[in-house]
């Protein structure tokens, strides 16, 4: 089958490649197999640090990596013992794989103290963009058919998802925690995504991001009903003076001295999640005094979070359906930067990260 490939660790040595073998259902046990038809896969930043030769490591008995975790497919064949799934049902993996940590076991593989772990496309497990791909049923979500169309957003909607039913989760220590105002920092797909699981939650949500409105993404935002301010023209400390003070706040810059910034600002009681992924090793001074007597004084808490599990899928595909009721049309605008087919996927890596692009991904096969 065609696939979209990387020699891990080497860079840039993505390509198109026409060997990977076929997967047959039997490499499931017990009957448990699903084959999926891939139809979109999304792409992030993820996927540029692994073209890089930053990150992802490739399956054993294999010198390259399928690559692609944002998956979105239909189902062709079921084993025997499956019930979950049946031929024709559009279906989404769960990107991570259970490891050996107690947390592995109870189904909270994003949790795992594992010190390595398996993730499609991007460490030890082929990724989504090839033809096909067989997964055990209890790792695919159904996605209804009237959500199709953006069905490939769910994977990045379930990075927010966890992150913000962490927050939720560590305020039952407050035991009456109702928040009103929340903060994130970034306007590109997971910001977009968790202003939206914000908004639908009902808080009043303002959203930074550096570049001056008005443009495709301020509009987004405030489509949902949030607000959007340029960091160019306010500062963090002066938005949230106007607009806090911010009970919960989700960074997704991918630009770490802004968890600084954030710290600094944070309301009284309030969490502040972080979700980038930060490769790189910069450093900042701080203001380390006064940032630990805000976080004291002020019983605040910050939580790291990543990858997602079956719970934060579920939850993903009920906030999507919620939002294209709420808000029809929105989930589509996202969708700035389709690529025609596998031939073509080292293309869509080149436009990660241009001006206007929101979601890339790659459009394998039409939607039947
Ligand atoms: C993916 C997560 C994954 C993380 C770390 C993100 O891009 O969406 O599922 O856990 O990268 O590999
Ligand atoms: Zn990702």
């Amino acid at each position: 089958m065609k696939a979209l490939a990387v020699i891990p660790r080497q860079p840039h040595s993505a390509h198109v490649r026409e060997d990977h073998p076929e997967p047959s259902l039997d490499a499931v046990a017990g009957g448990r197999g699903v084959k999926v038809k891939v139809l979109r896969v999304g792409l992030d930043g993820t996927d540029k640090e692994i073209d890089a030769g930053e990150y992802g490591a490739s399956p054993p008995g294999f010198d390259y990596l399928v690559t692609g975790h944002e998956g979105f497919g239909v189902v062709t064949e079921v084993g025997e013992h499956v019930t979950e799934v049946k031929p024709g049902d559009y279906v989404v993996s769960i990107v991570r794989q259970a490891g050996d940590s107690i947390y592995d076991y109870v189904g909270t593989p994003d949790f795992t103290t594992d010190d390595s772990y398996h993730e499609h496309g991007i460490n030890l497990v082929h990724g989504f963009l090839t033809e096909a791909y067989v997964e055990d049923a209890g790792r695919l979500v159904l996605v209804p058919q009237g959500l199709r169309e953006v069905g490939v957003l769910l994977e990045p909607t379930t990075v927010v998802e966890k992150g913000i039913a962490q927050a939720y989760e560590i305020q039952r220590r407050l035991k009456v925690w109702q928040p009103k105002r929340a903060a994130v920092l970034g306007a590109g797909t997971i910001g977009l995504m968790a202003a939206m699981v914000l908004r639908l939650r009902g808080l009043d949500v303002t959203v930074f991001g550096r570049d001056e409105p008005p443009f495709l993404n301020s509009d987004l935002v405030e489509a949902l009903g949030a607000r959007y301010v340029s960091t160019q023209q306010t500062s963090l400390a002066d938005a949230a003076a106007q607009h806090g003070p911010f009970d919960l706040m989700f960074e997704a810059t991918g630009f770490s001295p802004l968890v600084f910034e954030a710290m600094g600002v944070l309301g009284r009681n309030g969490v502040l999640v972080l979700s980038s992924v930060t490769g790189g090793d910069r450093k900042v001074e701080v203001p380390s005094d006064v940032l630990n007597l805000g976080f004291v004084l002020g019983n605040k808490v910050m939580v790291g979070t990543v990858n997602a599990s079956r719970a934060d899928f579920e939850s993903g595909v009920r906030d999507i359906a919620m939002a294209v009721a709420r808000w029809p049309g929105w989930l589509e605008q996202l969708l700035t930067h389709p690529v025609r087919g596998l031939d073509d996927a080292p293309k869509a890596l080149e436009l990660l990260g241009t001006p206007g692009a929101i979601k890339v991904y790659v459009e394998v096969a039409p939607l039947p």
